[in-house]
């Protein structure tokens, strides 16, 4: 079955066309970091146009990767939440119009859900953890099978990567500053800035990373900084928000007794946070990451998790799906 995913949910014009549910067959992203760098985050309003001019040659472009003609695509699949309004709305139009025109099935995809799926695809293993950590997201999920993903906690304010984003402003570095703050921290020193992690008293599982950008921004305001008092704060600043994740999902792991942790999201492209994941997680623990060119935004998860949604569910209603920026979320009540 050859499924064609959509993906337009922030600032990422991507569209992969996927064999069964996980064989790649192309995986076309066209990004729009230049367009939003001069910013310093995602501009809205020049996402959704831009993803209106790229949305038709990246659709060419993953049907010819992948050999195919759009009349051989049996199912079309696109994000339909989170994200940002006006860029979900692109991908949706499309991917309904072109459902409507060919007369294919089409299905909405979960894309928090999606960066979980494409770590698991290859080795599925049930129930599992997964853990998101992206530029709108730091949450923990209790996953039963390919299409049950269950909520177990979430950030109560800042994601990870948003933390990164931000402290990277601090520091001066270009956006988007996950990977930059992650080069600068290799020559310095992560016990210097003594940050403190943060503790949720209401939900000891939940996430939080504003006081950690709080005390990076208390340690540098008003000082004179020497390039090696940057690389100090992005090291003390990237293990303490690291280590944060890495404590808590090896906890949950524990609690929940499973064999295999899925890892999704533009953070798990962190050097720092795999070698620490590697150091303490227990041997019997087994980590997925997602597969090269799979962290970032792609159309590749959508297409992947679309194909078990419908094999599972069968269609979604073409008139019946709207875009959603928020998730809709099973919210698993789970105590330490
Ligand atoms: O998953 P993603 O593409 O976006 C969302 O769907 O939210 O992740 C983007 C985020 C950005 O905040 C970026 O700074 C961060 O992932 N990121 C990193 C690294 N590479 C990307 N953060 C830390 N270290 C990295 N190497
Ligand atoms: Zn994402």
């Amino acid at each position: 079955m050859y499924v064609l995913g959509i993906e337009t949910s922030c600032d990422e014009t991507a569209i992969s066309v996927v064999k069964d549910g996980n064989e790649v067959l192309s995986n076309v992203i066209f990004s729009q970091e230049k367009i939003h760098e001069a910013f310093g985050g995602v501009f809205p309003e020049l996402a959704s146009r831009s993803h209106l001019e790229a949305i038709l040659p990246a659709l060419e472009k993953a049907l010819s990767d992948a050999s195919l003609s759009l009349q051989q695509i049996d199912l079309i699949a696109v994000a339909a939440h989170p994200g940002l309004m006006g860029s979900l709305l692109m991908g949706v139009t499309a991917s309904k119009a072109l459902a409507f025109a060919l007369d294919k099935p089409f299905v909405a995809v979960n894309h928090i859900e999606a960066h979980l799926y494409v770590s698991l695809m290859k080795e599925p293993s049930f129930p599992a953890l997964g853990l998101v950590v992206s530029g709108g997201h730091t949450s923990l999920y209790h996953i039963t099978d390919e299409t049950t993903y269950n909520l177990i906690s979430q950030t109560v304010d800042d994601a990870i990567g948003e933390a990164f984003d931000k402290v990277a402003r601090l520091l001066e570095l270009p956006y988007p500053g996950g990977p930059h703050v992650e080069a600068l921290a290799k020559t310095g020193d992560p016990k210097r800035y003594p940050f403190k992690e943060a503790f949720v008293k209401q939900d000891p599982l939940a996430f939080s990373f504003s006081g950690l950008k709080t005390q990076v921004f208390y340690a540098l305001q008003g000082k004179e900084l020497s390039e090696q008092d940057r690389a100090d704060l992005a090291a003390s600043f990237q293990e303490t928000a690291l280590q944060m994740v890495v404590k808590k999902s090896l906890k949950v792991a524990k609690n929940l007794d499973t064999k295999s942790l899925y890892i999704g999201g533009g953070v798990s492209a962190n050097k720092r946070l795999r070698e620490l994941f590697t150091q303490e997680s227990p041997l019997d623990l087994k980590i997925f990451w997602p597969p090269k060119g799979l962290s970032i935004d792609n159309g590749a998860m959508i297409a992947g998790l679309g194909y078990h949604l419908y094999k599972k569910k069968g269609a979604s209603d073409l008139f019946d799906v709207s875009p959603e920026p928020t998730s809709r979320i099973k919210h698993l009540s789970f105590s330490e």
